[in-house]
């Protein structure tokens, strides 16, 4: 069968591909043209992504295409070693046990660690775009991958100043690995994933110079390895950096952007958000479930591998579509409908399932639901302009808004024009 994740329908209601794929008698597609096996239940997303035995990372973050020769030239100078996404037991057990020490992943940790950073942005960017009421804003650059990226570079210990092209870098990222490029823009997307490698590296031997008292993530790991190679050597430390600073806003910009189209597109929603902040978290995973930021994700199998009535072969690349899996009736009732109120929605797989679980989960829920009310309070009367129409970013794994123009409602009579 075929799937064209870069082009029609999928950029423009990806939930249609997910249940024509769903309503389907075989388990499991093989795509040609994608050279992968779709895997779509929920059932089998889950086996597949709690099942590191059968299923590997070692290829989660290579491309999806057959890059130029030039541009694979420049990717294979990337020494990074694999640490989280990319890696498998045991080097994963053993990072992914230094990133539960030393980046906090539960709900009262990462209030207690995380909390004042990320009240402290949200204030900064609500605030601007209060002083801008009026005006058409798009929240996309100016608020839902904006507010992400400062929590992250704050938590890492990253200067401010650096935030723009450390956001170019992580947007050429996935758009190298997970969209489809020209030769020309592979090359240069290339080069600066190069760039981005060797600035992490650079920020984390110039921590390792100093002293290490610091409270941020990179001087906290620097510490819990203590100059042991056997713990953690100083590459990963760099390559967690170069993951976390991708993994850590990306998403999270992704279920902002989601789930405030979701609050201002339906009326009174928004008004519900701004009175009842006691709603904002079953909304928000209401949203997770609905439309997850990262809808399709990557294994290979290391076994010959049975899902459901068919056997994979070992060494094939397989995407466990999240999205599909999340609006799966056998495990959601009414699942086309969003609904803030269903009892099921936790049972989504937007963080994905077992040993490589989303570490970032507790901190992305706390920065969407901080965001929310905040705005809502501050904003109440914020909607969507008319014309809006959502229109995704061409790519297999992150599902971006490419806009999301917002005005306040009692101050601006938006005319099309306006646009
Ligand atoms: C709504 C926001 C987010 C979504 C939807 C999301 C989604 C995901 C998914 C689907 C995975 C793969 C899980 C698997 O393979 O089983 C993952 C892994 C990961 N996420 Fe997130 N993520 C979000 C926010 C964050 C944040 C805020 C951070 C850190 C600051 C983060 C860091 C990571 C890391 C490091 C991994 C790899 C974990 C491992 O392999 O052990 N994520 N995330």
């Amino acid at each position: 069968m075929h799937l064209s994740p870069f082009t029609g329908t999928y950029l423009t209601d990806p939930a249609r591909v997910w249940r024509e794929l769903l309503a389907r008698p075989d388990d499991v597609h093989h795509a040609e043209d994608l050279g992968m096996w779709l895997i779509s239940r929920h059932e089998h997303v889950r086996q597949a992504f709690g099942d590191a035995d059968s299923f590997g990372n070692a290829l989660t973050l290579a491309p999806v295409y057959e890059m130029c020769p030039e541009a694979l030239a420049i990717v294979m100078r990337l020494d990074v070693p694999a640490t989280t996404a990319a890696a498998d037991s045991p080097v994963h057990t053993r990072t992914r046990r230094a990133l539960r020490a030393t980046f906090a992943n539960t709900g009262p940790r990462v209030a207690a660690q995380y909390g004042p950073i990320v009240r402290r942005r949200v204030d900064g960017l609500v605030e601007a775009l209060a002083a801008r009421r009026g005006e058409v804003v798009d929240l996309i650059p100016e608020f839902t991958a904006l507010l992400p990226l400062l929590v992250v570079l704050d938590i890492l210990g990253v200067p401010e100043r650096d935030v723009a092209r450390i956001r170019q870098w992580a947007d050429g990222q996935i758009a190298l690995v997970w969209g489809r490029p020209e030769p020309a823009e592979q090359v240069r997307l290339a080069q600066g994933l190069l760039d981005f490698w060797h600035y992490c590296q650079d920020l984390v031997a110039r921590r390792a110079e100093g002293d290490l008292d610091g409270d941020d993530f990179i001087s906290r790991t620097l510490r819990y390895r203590d100059g042991d190679d056997e713990v953690l050597t100083v590459a990963e430390v760099a390559s967690m950096a170069f993951n976390l600073l991708v993994a850590g806003h990306e998403t999270t910009a992704g279920l902002l952007a989601h789930g405030l189209e979701q609050a201002l597109s339906v009326p009174g929603r928004w008004r519900r958000v701004a009175e009842d902040p006691a709603t904002v978290p079953a909304f928000l995973e209401e949203a997770l479930r609905f439309g997850p930021a990262i809808d399709g994700w990557l294994r290979v199998t290391l076994r010959p591998v049975t899902i459901g009535d068919v056997t994979i072969p070992a060494g094939q690349r397989c995407l466990l579509l999240i999205g599909a899996a999340n609006r799966d009736p056998a495990a959601f009732s009414a699942p086309d409908r969003f609904d803030p109120e269903r009892d099921d929605a936790k049972d989504h797989l937007s963080f994905g399932y077992g040993p490589h679980f989303c570490i970032g989960a507790a901190l992305a829920r706390l920065e969407a639901e901080i965001a929310l009310v905040r705005l809502g309070t501050r904003l109440p009367a914020l909607r969507l302009v008319p014309w809006h129409e959502p229109q995704f970013q061409a790519n297999l794994a992150f599902r971006s808004l490419r806009a999301l123009p917002v005005s306040e409602q009692r101050l601006t009579l938006i005319s099309r024009e306006a646009k």
